[in-house]
């Protein structure tokens, strides 16, 4: 559906993904190990180490891979806490280089935010730091770093964090898909080449190896009949997915953790930049015995099956789809004013390919600026020296347009906040959509409304990493 080509790919493993790699019963976090370790009640303290360890990727007889973990889990345990319960997770620095945690769309103070240099000091290797905050809002989120971030990020420091409705709604199961991007070599190890300035203008480090849960799928066991809460988690650090379940109709019922109106997806895809997360509902209304293939076709000549769903041969266990309503209980989001609201632009520029402005370009930070925002490119993890692109009186709605004035999409991302999607290209967004990160395509507008009830300083950027780290970054402060 996208016209972008790809650089380098190793297309015949990525054509290949899925077909004849192992066959361990995937993909249900409580058969997860790190998933014991994190089902801990509340109030207990999380330890989370980050360090080099090693992945299974490729499952079976296949040499591990080299990657950077939390726990020696990738990717890092599942987090799961009730809303509105506290979490204290310490973090402990085992790299050889700096490191924080970010929480991403949760709604926390500043200090937990996890940005280095914005609003905390960089873990020190070997050094410790203790996150502490209560969720506000219920749903499928995710912690990662935000230290070296194209590095970090793409070597593994990512994991889900599934904050728990107080009074859940009934599915037969409940299956999280923390799906990653790998770029492997020959052997299996990870790619170097980090940040290459060639690709950070274009699409991103888009690698040739899809994972779910941390190992190259194969198979989902389906009963056919049972009705399924899948909560999708796209931690790559650049694909982006358009993922389509054969012979299946779902219902989205969240995104980026919040709740939406239950809706099935345009085009029958669901698309997925990085960052972003979408709950469906499932009902598995094919045949026993059969199988269906997840297809992700979102790059043009690169459709590739991401899985089975295999039915086992027993017999439905229920004729329809449940009656159960769909709708997740409400999260107290406050919903912004518009029309005393204060609006912003944020004109999106540079990369390859027709970008603007870049001769106005006003660099902050390490490494090249490729992109800018508003014509300043904020680059690296950013920096606490940098004047906020706007201040923001607490408590007042704000609009936010985002206009990409590029060729290239943009999964974009603010801090501390979920915010209403009001429209794209002036079509008012069909389904009470909130999220924390927006997909805008290339010369798409998305205009975006919040209450800016949350105090400090927070990071607004596109989660490309190599966007990111190439300027498509600012702060906006609310005070
Ligand atoms: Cu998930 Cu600033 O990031
Ligand atoms: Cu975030
Ligand atoms: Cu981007």
């Amino acid at each position: 559906m996208a016209s972008i080509r790809l650089g380098k790919l190793n297309r015949r493993q990525l054509f290949t993904l899925g077909a004849g790699v192992a066959t361990a019963s995937l993909l249900d976090p409580a058969d997860a190990p790190a998933a014991q370790a994190a089902a801990g009640s509340s109030g207990a303290i999380r330890q989370l180490t980050a360090a080099p360890s090693e992945a299974a990727l490729r499952g079976g007889e296949a040499r591990p891979t080299k990657v950077w973990s939390y726990n020696g889990s990738e990717p890092g345990p599942v987090l799961r806490v009730r809303q509105g319960a506290p979490l204290r997770a310490l973090v402990r620095n085992g790299l050889a280089e700096g490191t924080t945690v970010h929480w991403h769309g949760i709604r926390l103070p500043n200090a937990m935010d996890g940005v280095p240099g914005l609003t905390q000091s960089p873990i020190a290797p070997g050094g410790t730091f203790e996150y502490t905050f209560t969720p506000p809002d219920a749903g499928t989120f995710w912690y990662h770093s935000h230290a070296d971030s194209a590095v970090q990020l793409g070597r593994g420091l990512a994991g889900a964090l599934i904050v728990e409705e107080s009074d859940p709604p009934s599915f037969d199961r409940d299956l999280l898909w923390v799906i990653q991007d790998w770029r492997l070599m020959q052997d299996g190890q990870i790619a170097p080449g980090f940040a290459n300035p060639m690709e950070e203008g274009m699409s991103g480090r888009v690698g040739n190896t899809v994972t779910i849960n941390g190992r190259v799928p194969e198979a989902v066991q389906v009963r056919a009949g049972e009705r399924l809460r899948l909560r999708l988690l796209n931690a790559a650090s650049a694909r982006i997915m358009s993922l389509r379940f054969e012979g299946h109709r779902p219902t989205v019922i969240a995104l980026d953790g919040q709740p939406c109106e239950p809706h099935e997806p345009a085009n029958e895809r669901i698309l997925l930049g990085p960052a972003m997360r979408v709950d469906i509902v499932l009902d598995a209304l094919g045949d026993p015995g059969r199988s269906y293939p997840v297809i992700d076709d979102f790059y043009d000549r690169l459709s590739y099956t991401l899985l089975q769903l295999v039915y086992d041969t027993a017999p439905a266990r229920r004729a329809h789809s449940s009656a159960a309503p769909l709708r997740l209980p409400a999260n107290p989001v406050p919903r912004p004013d518009l029309a005393s609201a204060v609006w912003h632009e944020l004109r999106l520029q540079g990369g390859m390919m027709g970008g603007t402005g870049m001769g106005t370009m006003a660099g902050m930070g390490a490494g090249a600026a490729i992109w800018a925002i508003n014509g300043v490119s904020m680059t690296g993890d950013g920096s606490g020296d940098m004047t906020p692109l706007f201040t923001v009186q607490r408590g007042r709605s704000c609009i936010l347009d985002l206009r990409n004035e590029t060729a290239w999409w943009h999964p974009m991302h603010l801090h501390g906040h979920s915010f209403h999607v009001i429209s794209r290209d002036g079509v008012a967004a069909p389904h009470d959509e909130w999220s924390d990160t927006v997909l805008v395509r290339p010369r798409e507008t998305v205009r975006v409304a919040f209450v800016a009830d949350n105090p400090g300083d927070w990071m607004l950027h596109c989660h490309v990493m190599d966007h990111q780290v190439a300027g498509l970054m600012t702060t906006i402060r609310v005070a």
